[in-house]
């Protein structure tokens, strides 16, 4: 096996350095990366934030969620060595003064990190554009990371990305969903096409549906604001179920390389077929939680969460039957859904194989057999498992459903992993594989648009669904009027 090695020498300037995803997500990130050893000896973060801090403060504060998430464990020599890499700039992002001050403080490689809400995107880049700090030479490379949410519908997407691409070059651009930071969901890949025995069954010929579930039991906590405005459509859907299913569907790229996995995956969302105004109230479902209990503990119904509207129709769940029009997946159904306070925690991916041709076996008819299914176990739960019939020891033929399971943590030692060190990693080195390009993210959008439309203008309130209930029932009835049943949550 090949070792990573360090990455190059650079700084990370992370804008926003003390918000939340900074101090739970990349701080102790770049601790684990540090502690495998995969930061360069001229390693640098200048974390930029508006509030009075100075280095200390700030190094105090970040040891302090770092201690707090890693419990125990933190590695007092690690720590040490990451401790003096870490700057604070005090400033806005607006002000002038905070460029003058990056342009004095920056040379060589540098990665600007925008752990910002949105609407700092374009501001922030147009700032670095005109203060010439995205320029790159044969000293150094220049490269911005930017968080989800990227647009907030297709005309925004493609404006935000009209805007960028006026100051950088694609390639600068790493555009993060944090679902391509997860081993399972990079492990679809390499399920798919480092195996010679799944490729030849992976299509119409073979496969009668797939389902992908990104179940949660949190509800909407205190994002009642930003939620509200967004819903689980937009906050779920175009992202991250999108990335679980180009995954699944796209066809094997002509290199693994950034750009050519990168169009497939597009050219998958590409030939969705679009859902017109009938084909939205047919095909997608979207619901809101009452109250009820998840794991035991009340939850309040979502209309009544701080910041959210008493009569909100946003939604907290959707389903959507999705078909694909190309020669592999042309008449199977992609079925997909979505939610916050459900029953269970579990994101997964699950394709059903069509049913064995011949009745071979006498009184087991071939309907009555499960069917062969294959699941991708993406979390909590790390595995693929695999569904077939096998013989009921005995002396009269009877059949069983049977299940053999790779499980990760039989096999791989967990590593403290934040889902964010990969990500980082990739592009110190200036690895996009897991990044989505313009296309990508522009694609997504278009499949969801014409259901963003139709809802902005139904009056049909979403269905309610009780929370810690597996949703609105009728996500039931998009599979059951097709002769099949979602798979429980569990
Ligand atoms: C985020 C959404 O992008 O992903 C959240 O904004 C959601 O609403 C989260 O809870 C889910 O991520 P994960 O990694 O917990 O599945």
């Amino acid at each position: 096996m090949i070792e990573a090695k360090p990455a190059p020498p650079c700084t990370l300037v992370v804008f926003g350095a003390l918000g939340d995803l900074s101090r739970r997500l990349l701080m102790p990130a770049l601790y684990n990366l540090a502690h495998s050893g995969l930061l360069p000896d001229e390693f640098k973060v200048l974390g930029v934030a508006r509030r009075d801090f100075n280095d200390d403060t700030f190094r105090q504060e970040i040891a302090a969620s770092t201690r707090e998430l890693a419990a125990a464990d933190i590695d007092a020599d690690t720590w040490n060595w990451l401790e003096q890499r870490l700057d604070y700039l005090k400033g806005e992002f607006e002000s002038d003064d905070t460029y003058g001050e990056l342009t004095a403080r920056l040379d060589g490689n540098v990665l600007f990190y925008l752990a910002t809400p949105p609407a700092f995107f374009g501001k922030i880049i147009d700032r670095l554009g005109a203060a010439g700090l995205v320029e790159e030479s044969d000293d150094g490379f220049r490269r911005v990371i930017i968080e989800k949410p990227f647009g907030t519908d297709l005309e925004s997407a493609q404006a935000l990305d009209h805007e960028i691409l006026g100051v950088l070059t694609e390639s600068q651009i790493y555009r993060i969903d944090h679902y391509l930071g997860k081993e399972t969901v990079q492990n679809i890949m390499a399920l798919r096409f480092a195996n010679g025995i799944f490729e030849p069954v992976w299509n119409r010929d073979h496969i009668d549906h797939v389902q992908i579930t990104v179940a949660e039991t949190v509800g909407v906590e205190r994002r009642g604001k930003f939620y509200d405005a967004t819903g689980a459509l937009r906050d779920m859907v175009p992202n991250h179920l999108f990335q679980l299913l180009t995954l699944t569907a796209m066809e094997p790229p002509s290199r693994f390389e950034a750009d050519a996995v990168r169009s497939e995956k597009s050219k998958v969302l590409r030939a969705v077929r679009e859902l017109n105004g009938y084909e939205v109230t047919r095909n997608a479902v979207r619901g809101q939680y009452k109250a009820g209990k998840v794991a035991g503990q009340e939850v309040a119904a979502y209309r009544e969460s701080p910041d959210v509207s008493a009569d909100s129709t946003t939604e907290t769940y959707v389903a959507l039957k999705l078909e694909i029009d190309n020669w592999r997946w042309a008449g199977v159904p992609f079925y997909l859904r979505t939610g916050k306070a459900l029953a269970a925690r579990c994101t997964e991916i699950v394709v059903e194989f069509k049913h064995a041709p011949l009745a071979l076996f006498r009184d087991t008819a071939v309907e009555g057999l499960s069917a062969n299914t294959m699941i991708l176990h993406i979390q909590p739960n790390e595995a693929v498992s695999l569904e077939f019939s096998a013989k009921v020891p005995g002396p009269r033929v009877r059949l069983g459903a049977v299940e053999m399971t790779f499980n990760y943590r039989d096999y791989f030692s967990a590593k403290p992993n934040t889902g964010y060190e990969t990500l980082i990693y990739d592009c110190m080195i200036g690895d996009a594989t897991l990044f989505q390009r313009a296309d990508n993210i522009e694609a997504g959008w278009r499949v969801v648009q014409p259901v963003l439309d139709a809802w902005a203008k139904s009056t049909v309130e979403p269905q309610r669904y009780p929370a810690g209930s597996a949703g609105p029932g009728e996500a039931d009835m998009l599979l059951e009027r097709d002769g099949r049943q979602w798979r429980p949550i569990d």
